[in-house]
């Protein structure tokens, strides 16, 4: 009788219950924290090696949040009814398939409005000490609220947000469980969810992580002679995308060209009294690269061949004319040979590693269906839990 009665209760209401386990990599603290562990922690300041050194150690990562609250932030990150018209998700941008980017140049927003940059990756941003391509935010918890409300993008506002959250049939127990101590759900609940989703997007087992470690016979020679080419005082890419996470976190001119006919974006000189950082990009990571085309803020180039091309046709090549930039000193003329340039490719392609892709959640708490582009991607989740 008990059971029949149970069983009726649970698929009647069928309320959610939130992980109490941390997603792999990460171990649980007595304080019910997930603390991320991972191979680099065995090296320490004294074992570096100099810049681009494969036994260098990584920054401190974003961490110590619930796994209720990393579970939570997941079933938001998927769910459109975040966006005004609840026909986007943050996951639209940020597909777990394509690297958690969209796979276009130009970002396009609930409403179809195309947006002026290219997505970035999320893989690893619980390290990063500065957001978005001009570097304008300094925290994840800042950066989750500007696409929510941002008008090319999903477009909401608070009120709507909050109200649509609360009275939601799952949503107000969901945040319960997340933040036991919080009287009423809020916006800086929502933002701490998705940051803790976010924080626990991490790769770092790539073959070349391997070969870091030690494992040499995970690159062979062809991606060896890549990495050296990447590492060289020729190429300098490891000046600027420096290892492990293939980004020393600066703001840097490069001089990369916008689409055809798009106006010259000034990234983080855009504001008085900052003209030297005028068309300076944030130094993004290449962790996960070859999932993440197309290239640059821009999305201007389709290939990793093209990327790596840039650098060598010339210091400034691309700059429009009248802009006066003031490029790093690391761009110049390296003169790379076309196979050198194919070898930085096939060294690029080694630093994929998507063994810790979270699970797309299969139904959402709002009862929404997934937004479309994710249904797609949704037939080949790999994804590690149910
Ligand atoms: C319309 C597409 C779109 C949606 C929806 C979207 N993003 Fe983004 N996201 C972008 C673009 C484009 C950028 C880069 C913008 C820039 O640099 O000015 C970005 C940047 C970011 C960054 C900075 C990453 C870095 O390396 O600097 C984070 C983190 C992020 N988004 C998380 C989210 C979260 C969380 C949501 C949902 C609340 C979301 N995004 C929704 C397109 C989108
Ligand atoms: C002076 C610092 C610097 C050096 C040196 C440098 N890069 Fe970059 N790289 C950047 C910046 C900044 C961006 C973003 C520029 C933009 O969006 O306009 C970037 C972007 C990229 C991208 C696109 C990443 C993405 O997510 O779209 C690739 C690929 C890349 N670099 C590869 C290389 C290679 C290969 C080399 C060596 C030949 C190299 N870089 C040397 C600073 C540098």
């Amino acid at each position: 009788m008990m059971l029949t009665f149970f069983a009726q209760l649970a698929l009647a209401g069928q309320p959610l219950q939130l992980s109490g386990s941390c997603p792999p990599s990460f171990e649980l603290t007595a304080q019910n924290q997930c603390k991320l562990v991972t191979r680099y922690d065995l090296y320490d300041s004294l074992q570096n090696k100099g810049v681009g050194g494969t036994q260098t150690s990584l920054p401190e990562a974003r961490d110590g949040f619930t796994p209720q609250q990393i579970d939570l932030g997941r079933f938001l990150f998927f769910d459109p009814l975040l966006s005004a018209n609840h026909q986007q998700a943050c996951a639209s941008c940020h597909q777990p398939a394509l690297g958690f980017t969209d796979g276009k140049a130009l970002s396009t927003g609930a409403h179809g409005d195309v947006g002026t940059r290219s997505a970035p990756s999320l893989w690893n941003v619980a390290y990063l000490k500065q957001l978005f391509w001009d570097g304008r935010t300094k925290t994840l918890e800042q950066q989750a609220l500007i696409p929510l409300f941002a008008k090319h993008e999903m477009a909401n506002t608070p009120e709507q947000v909050l109200a649509e959250l609360m009275s939601n049939s799952q949503y107000p127990a969901l945040f319960r469980q997340a933040f036991p101590d919080k009287e009423q759900l809020d916006l800086t609940q929502l933002a701490t969810a998705l940051t803790a989703f976010q924080s626990s997007l991490i790769s770092l087992n790539s073959k070349y992580d391997q070969y870091a470690h030690g494992y040499h016979l995970a690159l062979n020679d062809e991606e060896i002679k890549g990495m050296n080419v990447f590492r060289s005082f020729v190429a300098r890419c490891s000046e600027c995308h420096t290892p492990p996470l293939f980004t020393n976190q600066q703001i840097a001119v490069i001089g990369t060209p916008e689409p055809e006919g798009m106006p010259f974006d000034p990234g983080a000189g855009s504001e008085a009294g900052k003209e030297k950082w005028r068309g300076g990009f944030k130094v993004p990571s290449l962790r996960n690269i070859a999932l993440t085309g197309p290239y640059m803020h821009s999305g201007r180039f389709a290939t990793l061949e093209e990327a790596a091309e840039f650098y060598t046709k010339g210091r400034g090549h691309a700059v429009p004319k009248g802009e006066h930039l003031q490029l790093h000193w690391h761009i110049w003329e390296p003169k790379l040979s076309p196979e050198e340039i194919k070898q930085l490719a096939v060294f690029m392609n080694t630093l994929t590693d998507q063994s810790l892709l979270p699970a797309i959640p299969q139904t959402l708490p709002s009862g929404l269906p997934l937004p479309a582009e994710l249904q797609t991607t949704n037939d080949n989740n790999k994804g590690i839990k149910p």
